[in-house]
């Protein structure tokens, strides 16, 4: 029955789902993760997200940016790799070639922190759906994007892992509904719309849901009200896209992700209490979070 398939994330779990770094291993063996991400004025999320993959452990970390970006991220995000993609300001229509031909090589793809809306963005979603088989994170711009025509998620079908990051508002928009109707039914809508696009879908909030298109659904027991302020989703998104490059199944990454996020939240108030800590901060605090758990 419904109860016994929505059970909280527990600790136990989280730690066996951690991969094991070999000592043999290198960068080639933890993962390439391609980051389409940032446009003017919102470049921050983009790094914010860069920053929390390298955190968690990502190998090599591949950032689409607009060619108009690419120059100030390749200096302020020094361990990444930058790639300039159409678009000066923000990614338009034509991105499309440099993502594919960056994603080709990588395990992982997120797209959407602070990605901007140009319409023509509909058109590289769809190609995203469409043509990569590796796993793929949507969050922010990209949802909202997709919003406008949620159809697309039909094109993914048998074609590879897809993990949706709303919070409330961009669920709302998701769903044609208020904010107010997610947050009245958040696990049943998180669950129901899991299955219908066959996406993983984190509906993040106070006690985070991650449902799963199996009808089942995980309760992340860490985080903090601290984690109410700008570009904490950002790095949420970019810890996922680490642990789907090192190989963690697209369920458990997410549940992985969202559990260290709120860890290294909770960690954080030992210092700071319930507000003052900055998203960044959170992403520097990820590896001491999974290190408790080690
Ligand atoms: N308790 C626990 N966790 C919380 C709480 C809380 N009370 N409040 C917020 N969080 C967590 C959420 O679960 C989520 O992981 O903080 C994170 C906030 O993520 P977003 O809402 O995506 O915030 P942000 O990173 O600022 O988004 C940046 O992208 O999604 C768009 O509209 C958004 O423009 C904004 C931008
Ligand atoms: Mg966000």
């Amino acid at each position: 029955d419904d109860e016994t398939l929505t059970t909280f994330i527990l600790t136990g779990d989280v730690r066996q789902y951690l991969p094991i770094r070999s000592l043999q291993g290198h960068k080639g063996t933890h993962g390439r993760g391609v980051l389409v991400a940032g446009s003017e004025g919102m470049t921050g999320a983009a790094l914010l997200a860069g920053k929390a993959a390298l955190r968690s452990g990502i190998g090599l970390l591949q950032m689409v940016v607009p060619y108009g970006l690419a120059e100030g991220m390749d200096l302020a995000l020094i361990e990444a790799t930058v790639w300039g993609a159409e678009g000066e300001k923000a990614l338009n229509g034509n991105a499309w070639s440099v993502i594919y031909e960056r994603a080709e090589k990588a395990q992982a793809l997120a797209i959407g922190p602070g990605l901007g809306q140009d319409p023509e963005l509909l058109l590289v979603l769809e190609e995203v759906l469409r043509n990569l088989s590796l796993p793929v994170i949507l969050d922010a711009d990209a949802l909202n994007i997709l919003a406008k025509e949620p159809g697309i998620l039909g094109w993914r079908q048998g074609r590879g892992p897809l993990i949706l990051t709303p919070h409330p508002g961009e669920m709302a928009r998701l769903c044609g509904c208020t904010t107010e109707e997610v947050q009245a039914n958040r696990l049943e809508l998180a669950i129901s719309k899991a299955v219908e696009w066959e996406s993983i879908i984190i509906l993040k909030g106070a006690i985070t849901i991650i449902a799963a298109p199996d009808g089942r659904a995980f309760l992340n027991p860490t985080g903090n009200p601290g984690l109410g302020t700008g570009g904490t989703g950002d790095v949420l998104t970019g810890s996922i896209l680490a642990w789907l490059a090192q190989g963690v199944e697209p369920l458990a990454a997410a549940c992985l992700g969202v559990y260290l996020h709120g860890k290294a939240a909770d960690q954080l108030t030992g210092e700071f209490g319930l507000s003052g800590y900055t998203a960044g901060e959170v992403a520097d605090q990820l590896p001491k979070a999974r290190r408790s758990l080690e």
